[in-house]
């Protein structure tokens, strides 16, 4: 059985006030749900307040994450953050979104480091993957990509890994994929993991898509940006995965 997972990814978005406002508006609206995770993903340096304030162990199913993080472990690296220190605060990293790799030129090989470091560290990666273009070629194109990424993870590690396909395209854009085109797509990614690896869509998901999005067969959740900043669409969609789960 494959829990639901809703993922937020706030990007750079809130100052510490609104931060607090949302996680906490989010926490009570969600203190009933109970057949889904619900993962928040501020910005890290908001990340210790919140695991403070957020009392995570009296609500099990509501978790933080990071956005990001570098593969090693300590050292003269100015300006990142290590995955022991992501793991003191937090229990998901997103890693290998579109906008670090377009933005920050983050590769492949740099990515599964980084993949293998957060487990190494005993975070749960939700690992990004997405094709620039939309063409017939996109499903084959990003399977061969997700089998590069998860070589070399023991069978255990693919089984916790938290995929997002999210075509580049519906990021940001109010252009999201079509629930039948995410699932198909979704579906031969899932050849490539391990039948118990959750994959989620993500890309311009709203309370109004999401449940087309939640019913289908392959997709085990959601990462959602822009929606994820707004307290009463994020918690629809939350309640919308707990009614179907
Ligand atoms: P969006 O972003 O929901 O605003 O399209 C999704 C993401 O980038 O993870």
């Amino acid at each position: 059985m494959r829990t639901k997972l809703i993922a937020g990814n706030w990007k750079m978005n809130t100052n510490l006030a609104d931060a607090h406002v949302l996680a906490n508006g989010i926490r009570s609206e969600v203190e009933h749900i109970e057949k889904i995770e619900v993962v928040l993903c501020p910005p890290t340096i908001w990340l210790i307040e919140l695991a403070h304030n957020i009392p995570l162990g009296k609500l099990p199913h509501l978790k933080l994450g990071a956005q990001n993080m570098y593969f090693e472990s300590k050292g003269a690296f100015t300006g990142e953050t290590a995955p022991e220190m992501i793991k003191e605060v937090a229990e998901y990293v997103i890693l290998g979104h579109s906008e670090r790799t377009h933005i920050f030129h983050e590769d492949a090989e740099l990515i599964s480091k980084k993949v293998k470091a957060a487990f190494a560290a005993g975070l749960k990666p939700i690992l990004c993957i997405g094709e620039d273009v939309q063409d017939e070629n996109s499903k084959t194109q990003l399977a061969h990509q997700l089998t590069e990424l998860v070589a070399g993870l023991s069978e255990e590690q693919i089984q916790t890994l938290v995929v997002a396909y999210e075509p580049v395209w519906a990021i940001g854009s109010g252009n999201p994929a079509t629930a039948e085109y995410a699932q198909e797509v979704i579906a031969a990614l899932r050849q490539v993991v391990n039948a118990e690896t959750r994959i989620l869509y993500g890309g311009s998901v709203t309370e109004e898509n999401a449940k087309a999005y939640l019913s289908q067969e392959d997709i085990d959740g959601l990462l959602i940006g822009g929606t994820s900043l707004k307290l009463k669409p994020f918690v629809t969609v939350c309640q919308i995965a707990d009614d179907l789960s």
